[in-house]
């Protein structure tokens, strides 16, 4: 009894695992994307860092940690006064005259971001793939850059758009990029789509995070996936339920076979007194094989 019990603690353990491996390899693919707000921080945090005793109008490269490696940023200070005059192009991101920081304030920062290898860790456009790196770009006040709290801003513009340059060296392909892809912009967890202003550049009236995306074309290998995915969890489920029928099954069929072996032993202790009545006739060899079939099974079985 105590053998069977083992048995039994044996094929449990072997299920648990089983299921315990299906979940953690599921959990393991429901990967959480890093969050970009606080990317935001970290390189505005790291970006003030690099503006010590800064010259107006120069841009300065920021040093870029090895936990963000991949990742490209560079900052400017600027005065709201001569930028409403001229604008800024910096960093493939092209501002034009007449664009306003609000709320108001002296000086600001503009800190510039390429995330590079690591854009799709940051930001994620289901149904499509990102054709560029993710670049993005966001104004601070920087009038008293020894103060503690920085304050983010609005870049607001009514009339000329900000222009995304990707450069040729971010494209997939050296020609450029052509009508079936779009740009798209990040606010907040929502995706704006929008056709490329020209070949290879993104327009914005606001500050934000833009790449260019294709779509996808395979919607049916996507669709074949699922149907593979849930393949997988109805074998995993099968499999469980046969090694739980087989348990069951193998159970009743001991119990049965027990039972029978009884039975037989009845039967022949039976047949045994009338196999001595029986005496000189040709059924004696087969009562003799029910006789001695029950001892060796029963010696299978540990009482
Ligand atoms: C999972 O996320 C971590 C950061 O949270 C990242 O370092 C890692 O590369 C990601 N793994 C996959 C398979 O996406
Ligand atoms: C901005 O800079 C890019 C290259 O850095 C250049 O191609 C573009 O013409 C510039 N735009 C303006 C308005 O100067
Ligand atoms: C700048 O901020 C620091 C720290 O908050 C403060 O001590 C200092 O007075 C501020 N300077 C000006 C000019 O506001
Ligand atoms: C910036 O603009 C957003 C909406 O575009 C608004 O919700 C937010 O209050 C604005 N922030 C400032 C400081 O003006
Ligand atoms: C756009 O370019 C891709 C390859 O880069 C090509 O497969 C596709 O047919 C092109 N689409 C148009 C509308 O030209």
């Amino acid at each position: 009894m105590l053998f069977k019990v083992f048995i039994m603690s044996k094929w449990w353990v072997i299920i648990v695992i089983f299921f315990y491996l299906f979940v953690s390899s599921r959990a393991e693919n429901m990967n959480e994307s890093s969050s970009p707000g606080s990317l935001d921080a970290e390189l505005q945090n790291l970006a003030f860092e690099a503006l010590n005793r800064p010259l107006t109008g120069k841009l300065y490269k920021v040093a870029i940690p090895a936990s963000l490696s991949g990742i490209e940023a560079s900052v400017v200070r600027l005065r709201s006064g001569s930028f409403w005059f001229r604008g800024v192009n910096y960093s493939h991101i092209e501002i034009p005259s007449r664009v306003v920081p609000t709320p108001f304030v002296q000086r600001f920062a503009i800190v510039y971001q390429n995330l590079g290898s690591q854009s799709s860790s940051y930001y994620k456009v289901p149904g499509y793939s990102m054709s560029t790196p993710v670049l993005g770009f966001a104004a601070y006040d920087a009038t008293n850059l020894s103060s503690k709290g920085v304050a983010k801003l609005n870049l607001t513009t009514t009339r000329n758009r900000i222009l995304i340059r990707f450069p040729r060296a971010m494209l997939p392909s050296p020609e450029g990029l052509n009508s079936s892809f779009k740009c798209v912009s990040f606010d907040a967890g929502m995706l704006h789509f929008s056709e490329m202003a020209m070949p290879n550049v993104c327009a914005t009236r606001s500050q934000g995070h833009f790449c260019i995306v294709a779509p996808i074309r395979e919607v049916k290998k996507r669709k074949d996936q699922r149907l593979w995915k849930w393949l997988g969890i109805g074998f995993a489920f099968g499999f469980a339920g046969l090694v739980i029928g087989g348990l069951v099954g193998g159970i009743i069929f001991k119990f049965m076979k027990r039972r029978r072996i009884k039975e037989m032993e009845k039967q022949a202790e039976e047949s045994e007194a009338l196999g001595t009545v029986w005496i000189g006739t040709s059924k004696m060899p087969s009562a003799r094989v029910i006789r001695t079939q029950p001892v060796l099974e029963h010696g299978e079985v540990p009482q």
